[in-house]
């Protein structure tokens, strides 16, 4: 018999799958998030990696290294750095991260109105350079973004899709898993609605080891963890100081990526187009969706109670009128 060390047996694997297909996955943005997402998809190995800024040596310098990490990753794909559209030709997904968080006397109105400019610079790139891509954007406020993005491209709603849910069900997950004393491994958590003030996280539908925290907790811990879960990203802010997340925020771009790219069919929580769905109409918001290849293949509605469904609907209606009011759709 043939034995295999496994760790050949993984190189194998990878260089089969490399050569053969040569994957691109395109990484817009080579800031914390972009170059995070990038490598934590190195990590995958599950295809070469543009990763592409405005500012060509910076996402150079980056991509080089990483690319010298390759042996500690065990990784052979190409990691190229570019300000170079012509460079993402090709790629099946395009994770798009560029853009500015709020700086010190920004108003909410000038960071949409700077961040949908730079929205519109890179959707005209995608538009022409990968036509066939779906969009994952990471870009805030990810639901004005995602769907500002969509209309840019002019590329079906279902190919265009918004990192929100994982990262905001990734931050209940935690908490959970430390009111629980538990893996964090055993824990699902689902988050809904807008990613800012207005998300809607669902005890109900949070599982640990397939059992409702609402089984397991109390209602004032269980109030405590959504409440710190919806501020998740401005407690982050605050300890920095000077910037906001960016790990697990690229980490869940990364596995959207992942589950698009490798058709995994994976139920999670994602900024998606509704049209009629939960009772709204012609806005991006965070729902449960089955995301592969196709990029958002099925929306599904679950059966909410009337407090829950109230508040997904205030979300969604207040990203619709800031649709209208702020980039004029
Ligand atoms: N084209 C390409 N890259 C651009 C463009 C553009 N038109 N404009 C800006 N960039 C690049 C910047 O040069 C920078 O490297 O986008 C990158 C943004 O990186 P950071 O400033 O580090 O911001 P980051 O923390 O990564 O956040 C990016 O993700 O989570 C959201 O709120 C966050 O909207 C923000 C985005």
């Amino acid at each position: 018999m043939l034995l295999i060390d496994g760790r050949v047996l993984a190189k194998i694997t990878e260089e089969i799958l490399m050569s053969n297909h040569r994957r691109k996955i395109a990484v817009i943005g080579a800031g914390n998030v972009g170059a995070t997402c990038a490598f934590v998809l190195a990590q995958m190995k599950i295809a070469d990696i543009v990763l592409l800024d405005i500012y060509e040596g910076f996402a150079k310098g980056k991509a080089l290294d990483m690319s010298q990490n390759g042996q500690v990753l065990n990784y052979d794909g190409t990691i190229t750095g570019t300000s170079d559209y012509n460079d993402i030709a090709g790629a099946s997904v395009v994770v798009v991260t560029s853009g500015f968080p709020r700086q010190p006397g920004m108003t909410r109105e000038d960071l949409i109105a700077k961040n949908a400019g730079i929205v519109k610079q890179v959707g005209e790139g995608i538009r022409e350079h990968a036509p066939d891509s779906t969009i994952v954007m990471v870009t805030n406020p990810l639901d004005l973004m995602t769907y500002h993005m969509q209309k840019v491209t002019g590329f079906p709603a279902h190919r265009v899709c918004g990192q929100a849910g994982v990262l905001d069900s990734a931050r209940m997950t935690h908490f959970v898993a430390q009111a629980v004393g538990c893996s964090e491994e055993d824990v699902q958590a689902m988050v809904l609605g807008g990613h800012g003030d207005t998300m809607v996280p669902l005890p109900r539908f949070t599982t640990v080891g397939g059992i409702a925290i609402t089984h397991l907790l109390d209602e004032e811990t269980i109030d405590a963890i959504c409440k710190r879960t919806a501020s998740g990203g401005g407690e982050i802010v605050k300890l920095l100081e000077r910037g906001s997340a960016f790990y697990a925020p690229g980490s869940a771009a990364a596995i959207m990526a992942e589950a698009i790219l490798n058709d995994r069919k994976r139920l999670i929580p994602a900024s998606a187009h509704l049209t009629g769905q939960y009772g709204l109409d012609d806005v991006y918001i965070g729902v449960p969706v089955i995301l592969g290849a196709s990029g958002i293949e099925r929306i599904l509605e679950l059966e909410l109670t009337t407090n829950e469904l109230e508040s997904l609907q205030g979300s969604g209606n207040f990203y619709k009128s800031q649709l209208k009011e702020l980039l004029g759709y």
